[in-house]
């Protein structure tokens, strides 16, 4: 019964794994309780190694199978615990956003400086600017060149039987539309355009899987109410197909009737038919298409992550698994569906931001499935970080998680980006 709705906040300690051929970090992952402690306090004062947005993140943003950390050690897990706001910090260091990125270039600095240089507000200062204006003109920078680490140029390919596959240029982020996966029904239309379809599919989406997730039967209302807020991140399975393969073969009844009685999805079945009309998909065709888009091999994971929204933070490098392929088919992928914060919205701050890489990176074999990789000190030049897109006949984009590096925005600006393994 691990929520997700609550903010998590992940310490990064470094240490190198020497592995031939790779130069992954590997950090050890702290989860901890209070943000006050001293441990965090401390931490918090790196530009890089924290992340409390749920996708920042993303990866950090813990799922059962997830509690280890990489490396194979064991970590603590306190429950997680939303922050105290954090009052001592809020009335000063109004630190402007565009200091950032301070140690460019520095992708040397390996080791975690020990910081006391600056402030908690210092490294994530609050806003003091308009998020909206913000990502409304910063640019998605879609043509970033690609990132080489220095132990790519370095490694004699030959010599590793894993030679580093370079990865096909235009092919790192893709992007779809609701129109392209739900066609004639003016779907891309209707979602940016209504505020009021948007919140209600994603709240039908959010209960939906609440009320079908069986770790969160018992539950109290109260509980129940806190988790199912907008401003809370909620994990679970995007898979409907359990229930459909056992339930809806019907062959007595031999109606449809008596499988839409079987749906998982009800609620965001309803919303879609009363929003779109009869040819509407049903709440299980929405997230199964959406959910396919992750080729072979899902996971099925699925979360709706909010994150920080009033406060820059510094980006956090990472992949969520460092894997995308089983046997020999390399297809699987991550999938986010964004949920602007305003209709017709065009700009940056809802997708995460990436970093395209030149080489496949994969996770030594090793490596805990789904354990995100994490690069806490790495600093990337702001010309290789592209900042996705979100518009309309943009809903959607997919990344293979190989190819690329991601963070939370720098700057959030969204309802909630949903993301489908
Ligand atoms: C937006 O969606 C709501 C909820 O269905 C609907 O009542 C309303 O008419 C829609 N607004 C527009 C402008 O289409
Ligand atoms: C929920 O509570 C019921 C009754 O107390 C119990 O039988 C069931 O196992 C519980 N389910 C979970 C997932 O904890």
């Amino acid at each position: 019964m691990r929520t997700t709705g609550l903010i998590w906040l992940v310490v990064c300690t470094i240490h190198f794994v020497p592995s031939p051929g790779s130069c992954f970090l590997h950090v050890l992952i702290q989860q901890q309780r209070q943000f006050a402690s001293p441990t965090m306090t401390m931490t918090t004062t790196t530009t890089l190694s924290v992340s409390s947005d749920s996708e920042g993140g993303e990866s950090e943003e813990e799922s059962p199978s997830r509690r280890q950390v990489a490396g194979g050690r064991r970590i603590s897990s306190d429950r997680p615990r939303r922050p105290p706001p954090s009052s001592t910090t809020r009335t000063r260091d109004r630190t402007r956003v565009a200091t950032e990125t301070t140690t460019a270039a520095s992708t040397e600095r390996r080791r975690a400086p020990h910081q006391f240089d600056h402030t908690k507000a210092d490294a994530r200062p609050f806003l003091n600017i308009d998020a909206g204006k913000y990502t409304k003109t910063q640019n998605p920078n879609d043509d970033a060149p690609v990132y080489v680490f220095s132990c790519d140029n370095n490694d004699d390919d030959t010599s590793d039987q894993n030679t580093a596959k370079l990865i096909p240029p235009g092919t790192h982020i893709q992007t779809k539309s609701l129109d392209n996966l739900f066609p004639n029904l003016e779907f891309s239309f209707h979602f940016n355009s209504n505020s009021t379809f948007r919140n209600a599919l994603r709240n039908a989406i959010r209960e939906d899987i609440f009320d079908t997730t069986p770790s969160y039967a018992n539950m109290s209302d109260k509980a129940r109410r806190m988790l199912l807020l907008p401003d809370s991140s909620l994990q679970g399975s995007w898979n409907c197909n359990n229930k459909a393969n056992t339930d809806t073969i019907d062959v007595a009844n031999g109606n449809e009737g008596g499988e839409k009685e079987q749906l998982r999805m009800r609620k965001l079945t309803q919303v879609l038919a009363a929003h779109l009309g009869p040819n509407a998909p049903t709440g299980d065709a929405f997230m199964t298409t959406i959910g396919n888009l992750c080729g072979s091999h899902p996971s099925t994971h699925w979360i709706d992550i909010v994150g920080i929204m009033d406060r820059k933070i510094s980006y956090s490098w990472h992949q969520d698994t460092g894997r995308s392929h089983h046997g020999a088919d390399g297809t699987r992928k991550t999938v986010l569906l964004g949920f602007p914060r305003e209709d017709n919205y065009d700009g940056t701050g809802v997708f995460s931001h990436a970093v395209k890489l030149k080489y496949e990176r994969h996770a030594p074999m090793d490596h805990p499935i789904n354990e995100p990789i994490v690069y806490p000190n790495l600093v990337v030049e702001d010309e290789f970080v592209v900042k996705p897109r979100y518009a309309m006949g943009h809903e959607i984009i997919m990344f293979r998680d190989v190819d690329i590096l991601h963070s939370a925005p720098e700057v959030a600006y969204r309802a909630s980006v949903m993301r489908f393994m």
